[in-house]
């Protein structure tokens, strides 16, 4: 919750803990073994950021996240918790947020559709699990596409391209590159399978325009609260690549749309990765690099990025280092592995004298976690043990009635639901197909038994009719 212009997190000790809200987009890591409060301490984030005035977007796979959009409810251990993090119970606000549910399959929320080319060759890739020489040919046809203004829209689009480049293989290899048919056999069994994941009803039109990311509501008094964006995940998560890669997309997308800010007071929006480590998984050396420089560089754009994942190891040290702030919950050292996870995520603070990081995080109980945030100056302060605060929002799921209702009340009621099509590149390869071919040209035309040749027109001594056509012969 807010305290003063601050986001009040937990309370060490030494009093309460907060997070600079200038400083939250040097980025985040919230980790912990299952069960141990990440989600809660996401919450307590994501609601203090609404209460800025900053809109959030939060990935919901357990349908835990859904609960935001209706008040917490007081009890006996939430008081006892209160208390213990120096609050008053009695003056602690239960409420709601407001919230826009997103769904990629269109089920639990908002459609969220983006177009193939959007997509772009390099995630799209990865989407379907291309190798080296696959994604080079999805390079080529994307360049094709481009250069022949073919636009790709949907996976139609996509299917349609890739029989036109099949069928051409020999003249665009000349020209672009090697396009070998097995490679495209690939792509179009990759497509297929992607189709009968659901992919289809991703890619398309209306596609997602990164504004309604950035709303933020107006309450009756006058203030302002960002709106919390959930994407509802659990369908998506079944497909851990497409879960990833499209997380990824939307990153991207917010670094392309976004201008550069600089330094500010508060982010312009956070975005919460939960199950981060997805991302990382087979991941190219090319994707990989792109990784890194979109957390790098969208910082300067006002976007703060928390990854959720159990243990920081998950995460490659070059994208480790830059997760300024940090909230660790309790990790299990049960295995030598296990150990070592523990070592690893004890080495990432800043050591407090007080008390030995490694033993604390073994030893830390659900809903208290070891945290270090960035000081005013960007330099990560002594980590410090700390009770989080519960959520003013409720802890847990809605029901189905619930959701349908936040659905039909929502701003973007009809913007999103239906898909439209406009004339694409499937369209356009097919209406190509339907044209009869032209008439080769002659180049001689045997006229009353002496051969003319044909020539242009201004050197015509004669015309002739041929099939259909007026001929200029010498
Ligand atoms: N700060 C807190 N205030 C009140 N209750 C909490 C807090 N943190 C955790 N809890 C309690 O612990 C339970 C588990 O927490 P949470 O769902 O956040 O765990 P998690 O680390 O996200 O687990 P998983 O990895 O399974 O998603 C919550 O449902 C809640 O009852
Ligand atoms: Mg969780």
């Amino acid at each position: 919750m807010l305290r003063g212009d601050r986001i009040w997190v937990g309370t060490c000790e030494n009093g309460p803990v907060e997070l600079l809200p200038s400083m939250s987009n040097r980025h985040g890591l919230i980790a912990g073994a299952t069960g141990t409060g990440k989600t809660v301490s996401l919450k307590v984030l994501a609601e203090s950021f609404s209460d800025l005035g900053v809109p959030v977007f939060l990935s919901d796979i357990k349908g835990d996240l859904s609960g935001m959009v209706k008040p917490g409810a007081r009890s006996e251990s939430l008081d006892r918790r209160l208390v213990s993090c120096g609050a008053v119970p009695e003056n602690f606000v239960y409420k709601n947020y407001p919230t826009v549910f997103w769904d990629v399959y269109g089920e639990q929320g908002h459609p969220v559709r983006a177009t193939v080319e959007q997509m772009g060759p390099l995630l799209l890739s990865r989407m379907l699990s291309l190798n080296e020489t696959q994604s080079g040919v999805m390079n080529i046809l994307f360049r094709v596409a481009r250069n022949e203004n073919y636009d790709l829209c949907d996976l139609q689009d996509l299917k349609a391209m890739l029989v036109h480049v099949g069928e051409n293989a020999k003249e665009y290899t000349l020209n672009y590159g090697n396009v070998s048919m097995a490679s495209v056999g690939a792509i179009q069994r990759a497509v297929a399978v992607l189709e009968d994941q659901g992919g289809d009803t991703f890619f398309g039109e209306p596609a997602l325009s990164i504004d309604d990311w950035l709303r933020v509501a107006k309450n009756e008094d006058g203030t302002e609260q960002g709106v919390i964006n959930i994407l509802s995940a659990d369908r998506l998560f079944n497909n851990p690549t497409m879960y990833s890669t499209f997380l990824l997309w939307m990153l991207t997308a917010l670094y392309d749309r976004l201008p550069e800010r600089g330094d500010a007071e508060k982010p312009l929006i956070v975005f919460f990765f939960d199950e981060a480590h997805l991302l990382f998984n087979n991941c190219s050396r090319a994707l990989m690099e792109k990784i890194e420089q979109v957390v790098r560089l969208i910082r300067s754009k006002g976007v703060g990025v928390f990854f959720i994942t159990q243990s920081p190891a998950d995460i490659p040290m070059t994208v480790l280092g830059q997760l300024g702030n940090r909230i660790q919950h309790a990790l299990r050292a049960y295995t030598p592995l296990d150990q070592k996870a523990v070592k690893v995520a004890a080495q990432t603070f800043r050591a407090n004298p007080a008390f030995d990081t490694e033993e604390a995080i073994t030893t830390l109980k659900t809903g208290e976690a070891l945290i270090s945030f960035l000081d005013e100056h960007g330099a990560p302060g002594v980590v410090e043990r700390a009770m989080i605060l519960p959520p003013q929002s409720f802890m847990g799921a809605i029901t189905p009635e619930e959701r349908g209702q936040v659905l039909q009340e929502s701003p973007l009621y009809g913007v999103y639901d239906d898909p439209v099509q406009r004339e694409s590149a499937w369209e356009k390869l097919n209406k190509k197909k339907e044209e009869p071919p032209a008439a080769p040209v002659p180049r001689f035309l045997l006229v009353n038994g002496v051969l003319r040749q044909v020539v242009p027109a201004e050197q015509a001594r004669e015309f002739v009719q041929y099939n259909g056509c007026l001929w200029p012969i010498l």
